[in-house]
């Protein structure tokens, strides 16, 4: 039989940090676009070239036409521009928001039937747009943000604690940024809440750390922004869909009424399997906590509300 097959869209950072985390799995074969020539062909060849030593036994292939990604059970978008200075957040969306509708276009002429992970930045709102462009069933558009702050808050906790990450589990909830939700109540190591284990000042300091974590790495890193832990979040996702596994995980999803949240995309629990988001798990959450989920939502909201303007601005002007 033939293996299964993940496209990533964009062979950056992150693109290529996720081919080779997945490629290492050996459930599917890779290929990687971008539209850099050369690139992506390079960058697949030297992981080929892993592969004797590493035990990667799936094809992985670059390429600069979108055609290769045919059949494709999973596309990774990662494709998009970093925000440069001087560059305002508009200006991102605008950018990102025309790079995501042509890569989304050519999922539809080339991998109809294949699951979407987002990854591009602002993710909940590229996760939106690649739901309105392609029509897909909300199940299969999701994004990738939650198990990358649910595992962020994780390894604080462990490094508070000095204990291994291995038993220490932890949820978070809400949009991709400052805004997002980490749940103390819903943390545990071996299955004990880190309420009693943490004092109160130190989970907030973790939770604020947790919500600034990207940009903590874009000032240490200074010329881009994280990709290991990235890249480790969306093979997680996209093993789980894969191998049907239904492992419940945090993501960005389409919310119908789940929290008494509607019309947006933002990150909730989730169950992963074949057919993407097959679950919405809905637990308790303290008012407070729902008060800023709902906070988190509205965010969101705006900046969709703010990319429906520009594009109505680009139709204007025709
Ligand atoms: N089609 C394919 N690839 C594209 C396109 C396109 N239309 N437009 C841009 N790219 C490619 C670029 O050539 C580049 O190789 O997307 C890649 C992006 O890679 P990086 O600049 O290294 O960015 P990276 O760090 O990988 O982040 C990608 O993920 O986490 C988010 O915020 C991050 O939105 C950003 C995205």
């Amino acid at each position: 039989m033939a293996n299964m097959k993940a496209a990533i869209i964009g062979a950056g950072n992150v693109g290529a940090s996720t081919a080779l985390k997945l490629a290492e799995l050996n459930i599917a074969d890779i290929v990687m676009t971008d539209l850099v020539e050369g690139m992506p062909q390079g960058k697949a060849l030297d992981m080929m070239e892993s592969a004797p030593l590493s035990g990667i036994d799936v094809s992985i292939t670059g390429t600069n036409d979108y055609k290769e990604i045919a059949g494709s059970d999973i596309v990774v978008i990662t494709a998009g521009v970093p925000r440069k200075p001087g560059m305002s957040r508009d200006d991102l969306l605008k950018i990102n928001a025309h790079i995501i509708g042509e890569v989304v276009d050519d999922v539809l002429r080339h991998a109809p039937d294949a699951i979407i992970i987002m990854v591009t930045n602002p993710l909940d709102v590229m996760t939106y747009l690649a739901y309105q462009r392609s029509g897909f069933d909300k199940r299969r558009v999701l994004g990738m943000a939650g198990v990358l702050d649910s595992v962020r808050f994780r390894c604080f906790i462990a490094m508070e604690l000095g204990v291994s990450v291995k038993e220490v589990s932890a949820m978070v909830l809400g949009g991709h940024g400052d805004s997002m939700v980490p749940l103390p109540d819903y943390s545990t190591v071996s299955g004990i809440p880190i309420v009693e284990l943490i004092p109160k000042e130190a989970i907030d300091r973790m939770i604020s750390r947790t919500r600034k974590a990207g940009g903590e790495i874009v000032a240490l890193l200074k010329t881009g922004s994280a990709y290991y832990a990235p890249a480790a979040a969306v093979a997680a996702m996209a093993e789980s869909i894969l191998l049907d596994q239904k492992q419940l995980l945090p993501c960005c999803t389409k919310l119908d009424g789940e929290y008494g949240l509607s019309h947006v995309f933002v990150g909730v629990p989730v169950i992963l399997g074949k057919e993407g988001v097959e679950k919405v798990v809905e637990v308790p959450l303290s008012p407070e906590d729902s008060e800023k989920l709902k906070q988190s939502a509205e965010h969101v909201k705006s900046t969709m509300e703010d990319l429906r303007k520009l594009s109505d601005t680009d139709r204007a002007e025709g």
